[in-house]
């Protein structure tokens, strides 16, 4: 507690960590580039630099606040030396702004802008370094790594991976897998956390657009969508539309206006997983299966069960995510030639998430010996999309998915955020969809600000033992604690990112504290406006499994291998 001078003005602080927090919080917009609110400080690009009282300077992002300090922020000393600072970044650093894909918010190009460098005046001594293709889901550049190890620290500190590091010193330091292996080799889970803390474009998405281009151009293939429940809070706020906000409807016009087929909701195959998973459960707690079920609703989490506890691969459902049961249900609908037509099938599904990119990789994710997803295009690869057509979004009239997979559950839509998966199986696990019920269910535990969340649930006469884990650090913590037996669970809904798909690596980036609150409200505000709750009540579900699904249930709603 105290107050402290900044710029002549008197302001109060309270637990703020470090003194860059409370001029963020006097409304100072003070430039940074390696400070990362849920990252430890590095205090490595010194652009967050201020003065005192005496004339010392210090970087604001490592100083503790302290009571009476007087601190300038941007004096000509301040201006001159942030100016530098941006010049020799930017000498050092490919300068192919006009082609890059983060030219529209890269935070270098817009200090550059916002700090007046006209001009760079010194030469380029840094070699040209490969470009890392190797991964299914993220591209590595290093010639555009200004060194602030963000990636670094987002995939130590908040994934526990540490496929990335810095290597050799001073003018020659890189940024890379150990061994200067590609990443593919590492064991990077595609999370994509790493791209999303990135201030350039020296981590970007793997791009699938021009390959849907060219499907949609062609006469001879069907083309069809699926929409992840997470993708339609992201989208709204890069148009102008409110943040977090549903735009389901205007997303289902732009991909019909682009000239996809058929649009479908992935929230349908996720009211399929609910009731497959749970059926699978409910197996596990009665016949004394493998217990604590992990869900499988997260390709990233899945490889990291798999890679970092191989003895807990069994525990992991055999359910496919919703994408795969839902591209694998849609691929079977068109195997009908009187559906097919003369036309080939190809699957596009939208997703929040980079893993999803790795996942249809996955020799299980093929039926038939085919493929159930061909390409899988990020929120921020539709945003694209959108503006590449040209359309006027905010203006779009909202329109329907079609039938037959058009149609998901409130149950199924809150899928995109931590503890969607387990509130959707508790509503399945109760006969009655009461507001009352809903509500003490929502209460339970099971939502909440916490990465790690722990609750019990009265179910059949046991007490069912839930953790709801975010973050893979967190999720190592958590089956560590099952490892050494410290911990008991029946369930455990593990995701990847923090928050869950909300803030999954595909999303649009500088996803601030009030974005990240507003696309999970998005979420729950969209599940509040659903005429249907509960994954077993959807009209469209039931006439999956007696109609297209029966008895093919196992082939396309599970992996097929041995558990
Ligand atoms: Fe403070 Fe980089 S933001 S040193």
């Amino acid at each position: 507690m105290g107050t402290m001078t900044i710029d002549g003005r008197k302001v109060e602080f309270t637990d703020e960590k470090n003194v860059l927090s409370i001029i963020r919080k006097a409304g100072i917009n003070i430039p940074t580039l390696c400070y990362h609110s849920e990252l430890s400080t590095f205090g490595a690009c010194r652009l967050c630099t201020v003065e005192d009282d005496r004339g010392r300077t210090f970087a604001s992002c490592s100083e503790e606040p302290r009571d009476g300090m007087v601190i300038f922020t941007n004096t000509g000393k301040l201006r001159k030396y942030r100016k530098l600072i941006v010049e020799l970044l930017l000498a050092a650093h490919c300068r192919d702004c006009t082609t890059c894909e983060r030219s529209a918010n890269c935070t270098l190009r817009e200090l550059a802008l916002r700090l007046g460098v006209k001009d760079v005046r010194f030469q380029n001594t840094r070699p040209e370094y490969p470009l890392d293709f190797s991964s299914p889901s993220i591209v590595r550049d290093p010639n555009k790594c200004i060194l602030c190890g963000n990636c670094v620290r987002a995939c130590r500190e908040l994934q526990g991976i540490e496929a990335l590091g810095f290597a050799y010193r001073g003018t020659d330091a890189i940024v890379m897998p150990a061994f200067g292996r590609d990443i593919v080799t590492t064991d990077c889970v595609n999370c994509g956390q790493c791209r999303v803390v990135c201030p350039t474009a020296a981590i970007s998405i793997k791009s699938h657009e021009e390959q849907v281009w060219d499907a949609l151009a062609d006469p001879n293939v069907r083309v069809v969508a699926q929409i992840a429940p997470a993708v339609r809070v992201a989208v709204g706020k890069e148009f102008g539309l409110p943040n977090g906000r549903s735009q389901m409807g205007r997303i289902v016009n732009a991909l019909h206006r682009m000239g996809f087929d058929e649009v479908y909701d992935t929230t349908i195959s996720a009211d399929l997983t609910i009731i497959e998973e749970t059926n699978e459960f409910l197996d596990r707690v009665a016949n004394g299966g493998k217990l604590p079920l992990l869900t499988s609703c997260c390709p990233a989490w899945v490889k990291f069960v798999e890679d970092q506890f191989p003895e807990y691969e069994n525990n992991v459902s055999t359910c496919r995510s919703p994408q795969g049961m839902l591209s694998a249900t849609i691929k079977e609908y068109f195997r009908d030639p009187e559906k097919a037509g003369d036309k080939k099938t190809i699957v596009v599904s939208f997703m929040p998430c980079t893993a999803k990119k790795m996942e249809i990789t996955w020799d299980r994710n093929r039926t038939k010996d085919e493929p159930d997803t061909d390409f899988v295009l990020t929120s921020t690869e539709l945003i694209r999309m959108i503006k590449t057509s040209g359309f006027d979004f905010a203006t779009l009239e909202p329109e329907a998915c079609d039938v037959p997979f058009g149609f998901g559950s409130g149950a199924g839509v809150i899928f995109g955020a931590s503890g969607g998966v387990t509130e959707a199986v508790l509503r399945r696990l109760v006969p009655d969809h009461s507001q009352k019920t809903l509500a003490s269910i929502a209460n339970c535990g099971v939502r909440g600000d916490g990465f790690i969340r722990e609750f019990t649930v009265p179910y059949n006469g046991i007490d069912v033992k839930v953790c709801v884990v975010s973050g893979l650090a967190n999720a190592r913590a958590v089956m560590e604690k099952v490892q050494n037996g410290e911990a008991e669970y029946h369930l455990i809904e593990g995701m990847a990112c923090r928050r869950g798909c909300v803030m999954g690596g595909g999303q649009p980036v500088h996803a601030g504290d009030r974005t990240k609150e507003a696309r999970t409200k998005g979420l729950y505000n969209a599940d509040n406006t659903s005429i249907i709750k509960k994954s077993d009540e959807n009209p469209m579900v039931d006439a999956l499994y007696a109609g297209l699904l029966k008895g093919k249930e196992h082939e396309l709603l599970h992996v097929h291998k041995k558990h």
